[in-house]
């Protein structure tokens, strides 16, 4: 890591313990969250308890208290001593690390989570295949398509493999999101849109549309079962093309 300049640190992808979170998407943007909730919180805790501190260290003490001297600038007269501007200069330093390094942080993590492939940290990820699923929205429902032609309504996925979606719509402009994994894509008539995630926990989801898109758009959900792996494989070995 030595010769990675320091701005293209948090850039820097290889390893896994590196800055970028790595895993499923739920991983990603509960990181990205509370990276944003922390530091938001740390600055604004400062900012305005330096704020408060001012305020009653500058108060109005009626002129009489003599260990608060009345400073303040009468009109007409600069205000002096603050020190020739270090102030300034290190809050606009302060400030242009923390945005510049969260907007790098960011920018670098959203590009994990729209690069092609999402092997996960942990477990031998080469040789674990995606599963590649045809989405079509529909006045009113979602149809999931499987690589051997099966042809189904509810979306039935493995644990902890990468599931590619490949989403498109047969009439009007949908959405397709699974609010629990962190999906969300456009499923638009004549385009497919391309999206991912890996389910940590067997369940039951639920997948919503996004776009309304009709009278029917309240009632158009889908829902998504995420089975062991084992029990994944026994499901898939008895679909057909359909
Ligand atoms: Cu489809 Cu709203």
């Amino acid at each position: 890591m030595a010769d990675i300049p320091f701005v293209a640190l948090p850039l820097h992808n290889g390893g896994s313990g590196g800055l970028i979170p790595r895993g499923a998407r739920t991983v990603v943007f509960e990181q990205i969250y509370w990276v944003f909730l922390v530091l938001g919180t740390v600055v604004g805790v400062v900012v305005v308890g330096y704020m408060l501190w001012n305020a009653y260290k500058y108060r109005d003490t009626g002129g009489t208290d003599s260990d608060a001297p009345d400073i303040r600038p009468t009109p007409g007269e600069l205000p002096q001593g603050s020190g020739g501007g270090k102030k300034l200069f290190v809050s606009f330093g302060l400030s242009t690390i923390v945005v510049v390094s969260l907007i790098a942080w960011s920018y670098g993590t959203l590009l994990y989570v729209e690069q092609p492939t999402h092997p996960q940290v942990e477990g031998p990820a080469e040789d674990v295949e995606t599963l590649d699923v045809r989405v079509e929205g529909f006045r009113f429902g979602w149809s999931f398509e499987y690589p051997n032609g099966h042809r189904t309504n509810e979306l039935v996925v493995p644990v902890g493999r990468e599931v590619r979606l490949h989403v498109t719509s047969r009439d009007v402009f949908h959405n397709f999101g699974i609010p629990d994994l962190r999906v969300k894509a456009d499923a638009i008539p004549g385009q497919t849109t391309e999206t991912w995630f890996i389910a940590e926990e067997p369940g039951t989801y639920r997948a919503n549309c996004y776009e309304l898109c009709g009278t029917g758009h309240y009632a158009m959900y889908a829902t998504v079962v995420v089975l062991p792996p084992d029990e994944y494989d026994r499901w898939y070995a008895n679909t057909t093309a359909s």
